[in-house]
């Protein structure tokens, strides 16, 4: 599996389909696909609705909005938000090579609609490769933002960096009480397939250690110096903030803590602030629902 020449990606043979189907737009959608469509902004009226009711009062005002679409000025809309913006990075080529090698990773044909996502870990790995320090996720999975960001990253093997990837690499959602993967939970299409599928996926790349293991005690396993880049993603507030609370002392001056689930729930949005201020520091909320941190 080598992405080395910049002009080539290897591609899933489903997907190379597509992409002729879609006469090479690499971010159509084919056939019953699901995407994230959360809500327009939610307001808070609505969001005191209890919970099915609230459902039924979104769908019919989006179904309102929709009707009226010179109402909403948007260029784009996906994983749970729109905006006016230009999203120019969609058509750059080293974008669209890095995005291919998420959906690579993942397994999957069908674009994921997950651009913002991925553009902003791309920016933030662009910062922190300059800084000194190693780059850590938890919460790895099958490595889609990972493949990304090594994928982008065409100096890696010249930056001297090691990436530590912390899971379970188990394909079980989580137990919501307990935060361990649970089988009676049924399998998470981005969580791990397995540990060896995971490290097959990486294989092309120099000094990526991934640490199976359920955090926070898997940290005790390895011996991180410092770190540029944190990327948290455990998808389990409690188990975040414990991370979180261990390895910031470890994050240099000026490193970035990418949270990718911030906005995603209350008890994450609620952890994840509580903890920044014992910080001293703030985080920046983006549509995609990712926080950022930068340590100063
Ligand atoms: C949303 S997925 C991560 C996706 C990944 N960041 C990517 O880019 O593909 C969340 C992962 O966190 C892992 N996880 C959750 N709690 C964990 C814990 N306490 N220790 C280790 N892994 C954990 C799950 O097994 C799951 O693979």
């Amino acid at each position: 599996m080598s992405t080395s020449d910049s002009n080539s990606v290897d591609r899933l043979p489903q997907r190379e389909q597509y992409l002729k189907q879609s006469h090479g737009n690499p971010f159509a959608i084919r056939g019953l696909w699901w995407r994230p469509f959360h809500t327009w902004y939610e307001g808070s009226r609505v969001g005191r609705l209890p919970w099915g009711i609230r459902h039924l009062a979104m769908v019919l005002r989006n179904w309102l909005l929709y009707r009226k679409p010179r109402r909403i000025e948007y260029r784009y809309a996906s994983d749970g938000f729109a905006t006016k913006s230009r999203l120019a990075f969609m058509t750059d080529p080293t974008f669209v090579h890095a995005y291919e090698r998420m959906l690579l990773a993942r397994g999957e044909a069908n674009d994921l609609g997950i651009h913002l996502r991925v553009h902003q870990a791309l920016w933030v790995a662009s910062v922190c490769r300059k800084l000194p320090g190693d780059f850590v996720e938890c919460g790895t999975g099958r490595g889609l933002i990972f493949s990304a960001i090594l994928d982008y990253l065409k100096d890696w093997n010249s930056l001297g960096k090691t990436a530590w990837l912390f899971d379970t690499f188990s394909p079980y959602h989580l137990n919501q009480q307990s935060g361990q993967n649970d089988p009676s939970t049924g399998v998470s299409g981005n969580y791990a397939v397995n540990l060896e599928s995971t490290r097959r996926n990486f294989q092309e790349w120099p000094r990526v250690n991934l640490v199976p293991g359920m955090l926070p005690d898997s940290l005790n396993t390895v011996d991180i110096k410092s770190i540029a880049l944190l990327h948290l993603d455990l998808n389990f507030a409690a188990a975040e903030e414990t991370v979180l609370s261990k390895l910031w002392p470890l994050v240099v001056e000026g490193g970035i803590v990418l949270l990718d689930d911030y906005g995603q729930t209350d008890s994450q949005n609620e952890t994840h602030t509580r903890i920044a201020k014992q910080f001293g520091v703030e985080i920046l909320t983006t549509g995609s629902a990712q926080g950022v941190i930068i340590k100063r």
